[in-house]
């Protein structure tokens, strides 16, 4: 295949794939309501239109090489929406979970569930523990789900995990984060959001420091590979600079003489 290089932001494609893909993935998943709604649907249609999306989304993840995807399934706050729309929500995790989990295991992934149990329903938890037992030993990708989950309670959770009186390194809040079963380690390279919003809405907050950030104004149930290509697309003309400089040869004016090249350190 031939690889054109381009410059970041010249709008140029590049045949897929020329860089490594992003080795975590985060999706905000939204607008399965609105999905909805504009045909006269109840909003647990959404959800369930939702949940093939999601089977989608997992199968041209680990296709393209993702390492670690994680989706945001059901946030901390989302206990606030109507009861029969959260039950249904609940119900439809506890049938993903018993139905995709073979699925997983013939396909190598490996299945997590991220976020707070104790507020679960036995049947929900006992789902979640028989997919992650059953697809434990998945190498080719590891699939998180977030439900009950909140970027700030898990930072929490994790700051209770460490010990007391000894000042804690990033990496060690990350690692416990994993331990706290609330996210971890890899931190996330790309988080995509759909629905047409613009915001994080606590999601892996610690994890997504230097996140590059994709939205898309489509709605979570029509999304599909191709949108997968065009983000990661998008990503491989990222530059990553992380707080450093470009890699190129940067022209400086000197007192002694007018412009010259020097080089720059990137991060
Ligand atoms: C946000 O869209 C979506 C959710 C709160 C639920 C996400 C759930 C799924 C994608 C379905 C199943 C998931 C799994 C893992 C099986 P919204 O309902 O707030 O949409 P709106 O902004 O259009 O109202």
């Amino acid at each position: 295949m031939r690889i054109e290089r381009t410059r970041p932001g010249d709008g140029a494609k590049r045949p897929y794939p020329s860089v490594a893909p992003p080795r975590h993935l985060a999706v905000i998943m939204d607008g399965n309501g609105r999905w909805a709604t504009r045909r006269g649907l109840p909003r647990a249609v959404g959800h369930r239109e939702g949940a093939k999306a999601v089977r989608r989304i997992v199968e041209s993840a680990r296709r393209r090489g993702i390492g670690t995807l994680t989706l945001f399934a059901f946030s901390a706050d989302n206990w606030k929406r109507p009861e029969a729309e959260v039950a249904a929500l609940m119900n439809l995790f506890e049938r993903y979970l018993a139905g995709e989990a073979r699925r997983c295991v013939a396909n190598g992934i490996r299945l997590r569930v991220i976020g707070r149990r104790d507020r679960l329903g036995p049947a929900l938890v006992a789902a979640i523990t028989a997919a992650e037992a059953l697809t434990a030993d998945g190498e080719a990708m590891e699939l998180r789900i977030a439900v009950d989950y909140s970027g700030r309670d898990a930072i929490l959770t994790a700051v209770a995990l460490l010990p007391c009186g000894i000042p804690p390194t990033r990496q060690d809040l990350l690692a416990a984060l994993g331990r706290a079963g609330c996210g971890g380690p890899p931190e996330v390279d790309l988080l995509l959001r759909t629905g047409g919003e613009h915001r994080i809405s606590d999601f892996l907050l610690w994890e997504s420091a230097y996140a590059e950030v994709w939205f898309s104004d489509r709605l979570w149930p029509d999304v599909a590979d191709p949108d997968l290509a065009e983000a990661l697309d998008w990503f491989s003309r990222r530059e990553r600079r992380f707080g450093g400089l470009p890699p190129t040869p940067a022209v400086s004016l000197v007192a002694s003489g007018g412009p010259r090249e020097e080089p720059v350190h990137a991060a």
